[in-house]
């Protein structure tokens, strides 16, 4: 599917608009972040999800690059526990839009944006051509298989997983993969809703608790450094190191 010029436009102005900063406001909205089929109506006595994502590419894209995100998602703080970027490669596995992606291409030397629909490829690229010409050649798109990032051996200092880790299928296996995309001693941060009874975000069913993450993550070869519960509301953020061992 084509996106409109004139919406690609507007999306790519909020994405700049968005990265000036992170707000700390406590008038916080809350997060969508809409799957493609939508989960199930909650009951009447439950609060019901917002729906405004569900259904057209142009609304999923409306959602993930929505102004109000900045304020919950807190992206600026997020990246900045993967340290100083100048000189790495990191890739951000399952970008969506480049919500991430396009913030961290002002400070990695190279920024590859993994996604297995090539719609958001192409939403990507459509973003790249209006980058700045030293930050466009930064900038990578990558379409990924769903079992496989694609990442070539030891390319990534760096992983980012952001609101995709329930997507993945076989994720033990998978992360078994991601992992010899990975420099030794490389980090994968991975951050996703609390499997709380929130009043906005996916079904229950759909999030990954923090403790099966870890599992996974053992299993996948890597080793838990920080778990942070406590940054972002509606959140955890997960940071992992590859191991030298492949695990299990
Ligand atoms: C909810 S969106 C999150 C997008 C972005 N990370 C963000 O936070 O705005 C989930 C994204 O993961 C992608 N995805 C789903 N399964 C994937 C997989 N196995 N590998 C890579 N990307 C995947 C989807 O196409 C979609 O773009």
């Amino acid at each position: 599917m084509r996106v409109p010029v004139l919406f690609t436009a507007m999306i790519a102005g909020m994405c700049f608009w968005a990265c000036q900063s992170d707000s700390t406001s406590n008038n916080q909205m809350p997060p969508v972040m809409t799957r493609e089929t939508p989960p199930p109506l909650a009951t009447s006595a439950e609060p019901r999800l917002p729906m405004s994502g569900a259904g057209s590419f142009e609304s999923l894209v409306a959602d993930y690059e929505s102004k109000d995100r900045v304020i919950w998602q807190k992206p600026g703080m997020v990246i900045s526990m993967l340290g100083d970027l100048t000189g790495k490669t990191v890739a951000d596995i399952g970008a969506g839009t480049g919500y991430f992606t396009f913030r961290m291409v002002p400070l990695a030397t190279h920024v590859i944006g993994v996604d297995i629909d090539p719609r958001f490829i192409s939403f990507m690229d459509s973003v790249k051509v209006r980058l700045p010409a030293e930050y466009r050649s930064r900038f990578e798109s990558r379409l990924a298989q769903p079992d496989d990032p694609g990442l070539n051996p030891e390319e990534a200092d760096a992983v980012i997983i952001v609101n995709t880790y329930g997507y993945i299928e076989n994720r033990v296996k998978y992360l078994q993969t991601l992992r010899s995309g990975i420099k030794p001693g490389g980090d994968l941060l991975i951050i996703d809703f609390k499997k709380n009874n929130l009043p906005v975000g996916p079904d229950n069913d759909f999030k990954v608790s923090v403790s099966q993450v870890e599992k996974e993550l053992h299993s996948g070869g890597f080793e838990v450094a920080r778990i942070d519960n406590e940054s972002l509301d509606y959140q955890y953020i997960i940071l992992a190191k590859k191991s030298a061992q492949q695990g299990e």
